[in-house]
């Protein structure tokens, strides 16, 4: 047991446990603040919405995440901002090391943003609105009063009219997610938890709790003697004697990814010579899941830690597929979360254990080649936008791709390098996933060579006594078009900020 102390949900912004996803539209607000003083009097008093069970559902809600200049631009102290992770003090587009490593090159470098792409256009908050689709419109005139235009102005808008079960390119979306375990039940100890697990320490969502490592990430600590009211924000918990202005808080990752559905169905449509049944085949083993969800991997036999049999869709792990006959090892979700303990399976003892830390029984040559899913998991928040196109419509020679359609992805996580930043660049983006070669994400993938000319643009379907499938030539389908880095506080520390 690691539990320290009750979780106080009244602290805590509502996105983190709830979706929001009886709420199906939303608009993103990105503000810059025009006048501090009226931008501190709208935060400080604003109606946040808090991760407290309410029944009936709440009709709105209403969340707010601060970039690093954003936290400067209200008057945080310095030293405060640099507690916080150095990847979020230099932004998503700021520093070309990083944009070479998560694939942001190409069309898809920051230069060719709308936001987040330069200091210019660099937000300082981001304010987020849910409502009923009806009722969108009017929240934000409510919104938009004379003290709200004084304090911002206004970058863009990112709205989602209606965040339906399906992404873009049509396959039903946000069905796996990790159970954040809220009363930390689970030890957090190594070798507790050598097999995949969908169950989550606190910590890796929220600052302020013990990680997978069982560690606390590091998050600003102030002295009470430098807070005018002791009460204003939680004691750190491992640092009594401290106060946490990051406890209860998150990293927030945005994204505007622009899809082109057309350009998907017709590629598939090519490469299975137009024939129904292999063109759905050939975009399931892209994406890893049929279009309804149905996993390409039968239920696990064996117990998953954080999954119930009866959720068919979740109850699978690789490990019963190592050549990915059945899912393609390449396919999206597998690199995405390959399901990987921190031992495979049959390394149960510390025995086995040793052989294998040693380098020795190994079953597989790619057994070693990915890291265990736990340190990097990501809590998916996102929503769609754009009017949709069926595949069938994409598929119409007259098919309209005037409207740009897409995905605002939305993670969060409490450590934005070894979550959002790894997966992104050591499983999705990079070309040599798990042993792959030539291939980086079939969805994401901004297919540019290598440094050494080599391609990335492959996709392999393994098949079981037959050479693998090899498609070459996959175009662009999804483009980075903004994003930017976010610290989503605690609301205490919001206010704490916004005094
Ligand atoms: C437009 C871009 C994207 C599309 C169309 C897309 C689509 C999908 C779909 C259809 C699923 C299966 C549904 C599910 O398992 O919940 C999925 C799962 C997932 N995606 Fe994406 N995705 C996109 C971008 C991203 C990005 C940028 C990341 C992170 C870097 C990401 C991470 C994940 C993860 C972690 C899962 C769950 C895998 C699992 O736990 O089995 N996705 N995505």
């Amino acid at each position: 047991m690691t539990k320290t102390t009750d979780i106080d949900y009244e602290d805590i912004q509502g996105l983190v446990r709830f979706g929001h996803g009886q709420l199906s539209a939303s608009a993103f607000l990105l503000l810059k603040i025009a006048d501090l003083e009226a931008a501190r009097r709208w935060l400080n008093s604003a109606a946040i919405t808090s991760a407290t069970e309410s029944t009936p559902a709440p009709q709105s809600a209403l969340q707010v995440a601060f970039t690093a200049p954003g936290l400067r631009a209200l008057g945080l102290a310095e030293d405060l901002v640099e507690q916080l992770s150095d990847e979020f003090v230099s932004g998503l587009g700021g520093d070309t090391n990083r944009s070479r490593r998560l694939g942001d090159t190409g069309s898809n470098a920051p230069q060719h943003w709308r936001w987040g792409g330069s200091a210019e256009t660099t937000p300082h908050l981001l304010l987020m609105v849910y409502a009923d689709p009806t009722r969108l419109d009017s929240l934000l005139t409510s919104i938009r009063e004379p003290q709200f235009e004084q304090a911002f102005t206004q970058l863009a808008e990112l709205v989602s009219r209606h965040n339906g079960p399906r992404e873009p390119f049509g396959f039903v979306d946000g069905i796996s997610q990790p159970l954040i375990d809220w009363q930390q039940q689970v030890s957090t100890d190594l070798h507790q938890r050598d097999r995949y697990s969908n169950r989550l320490a606190l910590g890796e969502v929220l600052l302020g709790y013990r990680n997978e490592y069982g560690l606390y990430t590091e998050r600003p600590l102030l002295n009470p003697l430098d807070v005018d009211r002791d009460d204003a924000l939680p004691d750190a918990e491992d640092q009594p004697q401290l106060l946490d202005l990051g406890r209860n808080g998150t990293y927030l990752v945005l994204r505007q990814l622009a899809q082109d559905v057309r350009g998907f169905w017709q590629f598939v449509d090519d490469q299975a010579g137009a024939d129904p049944q292999q063109r759905e085949q050939i975009a399931a083993a892209m994406v890893g899941r049929q279009r309804d969800g149905t996993p390409l991997i039968a239920a696990a036999g064996e117990a998953i830690d954080g999954s119930e049999p009866s959720d068919r869709q979740n109850h699978f792990t690789y490990a019963r597929d190592p050549h990915g006959h059945g899912c393609p090892i390449g396919a999206h979700v597998r690199r995405a979360n390959p399901r990987s303990g921190d031992f495979p399976v049959g390394v149960d003892n510390w025995l086995s254990r040793l052989v294998r830390t040693l380098g020795f029984g190994r079953r597989h040559h790619g057994d070693d080649l990915v890291a265990s899913s736990r340190f990097h998991r990501l809590l998916r928040r996102g929503r769609i936008y754009g009017v949709e196109l069926t595949p069938e419509q994409a598929l119409q020679a007259a098919a309209d791709d005037s409207e740009e359609r897409g995905l605002h992805f939305i993670c969060l996580g409490a450590n934005i390098s070894r979550q959002f930043e790894f997966v992104q660049n050591a499983w999705c983006a990079s070309s040599k996933f798990a042993g792959l070669p030539s291939e980086s994400d079939p969805l994401l993938g901004n297919r540019e060579p290598l440094l050494n000319a080599a391609p990335t643009d492959h996709f392999s379907i393994p098949r079981a006594g037959a050479p693998a499938r090899c498609i070459q030539g996959l175009p662009q389908f999804v483009r980075v078009v903004g994003g930017a880095y976010f610290f989503m506080p605690g609301i205490k520390a919001l206010r704490f900020i916004t005094r």
